[in-house]
């Protein structure tokens, strides 16, 4: 077993707003261990490739902007090239240009070690879609985090507006749909619950319910 191998990691996967970023950030802050928030890298290599005018669709050339990346990550705040890039990494382009890129095979091997380098004693949370089947098979906890289309669409709306975006549920349901299709029908790390990932549906409960079970499965098994 290598040294990584001995670090814990729960990895939470599922679709657009299940709430897996607030419940990972929950989790990882009560264990005290670190968070990698995976979309983030999707996000900021399709905003690097868009930046330098890089077609979203050219593989080559998209992955070598994947693998060269200048970030920071600083608190909330993320920085791309030195410049703070947080809020225009959350917009409904970034999030349908991320989804775009994160399509492509050699993106997704561009990021791959970066995100490994997560991995860091006392233990990680990672969220995204492939976190538990390419990424860290090995985790010690694997959950899927889903709900509704119509609860994940409400809470898209209502996060969009808290921060002054205007935004129209039928709109959003549309745009959810889109990436959920295309998250789950692509062939490399299609989003899909594996077989030895606990399930977790948070339609109806609160994110606070659904941290306290993430931790409850987490603490049965160590
Ligand atoms: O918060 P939300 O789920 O809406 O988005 P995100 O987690 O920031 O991910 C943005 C996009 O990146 C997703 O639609 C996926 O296409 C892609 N992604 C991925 O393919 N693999 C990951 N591990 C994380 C994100």
């Amino acid at each position: 077993m290598s040294a990584e191998s001995n670090i814990p990691v729960i990895a939470i996967d599922g679709p657009t707003a299940s709430g897996k970023g607030t419940v990972a950030q929950m989790v990882s802050a009560a264990l005290g261990f670190h968070y990698l928030d995976s979309g983030s890298l999707y996000r900021l290599a399709g905003l690097a490739a868009s930046k330098r005018g890089v077609a979203l669709d050219d593989e080559t050339a998209v992955a070598e902007v994947a693998r060269h990346l200048d970030i920071r990550f600083s608190g909330n705040d993320v920085f791309l090239d030195n410049q703070n890039v947080t809020e225009d990494i959350r917009s409904e382009t970034s999030s349908q240009n991320a989804s775009r890129v994160a399509a492509l095979p050699a993106v997704r091997t561009a990021l791959t070690d970066r995100q490994r380098a997560f991995r860091q004693a006392p233990g990680l949370v990672a969220d995204g879609r492939d976190m538990g089947s390419v990424i860290f098979p090995d985790a010690q906890l694997k959950v899927f985090l889903t709900a509704s289309v119509e609860a994940r669409a409400q809470r898209r709306t209502n996060q969009l507006k808290s921060k002054g975006n205007s935004a129209i549920l039928v709109d959003v349901v549309k745009e959810l749909r889109i990436r959920d299709e295309r998250d789950s029908n692509r062939p490399v790390a299609p989003l899909k619950k594996l077989d030895d990932a606990y399930l977790l549906d948070t339609t109806a409960i609160s994110a606070d319910e659904a941290a306290s079970k993430v931790l409850a499965w987490f603490k049965g098994q160590v």
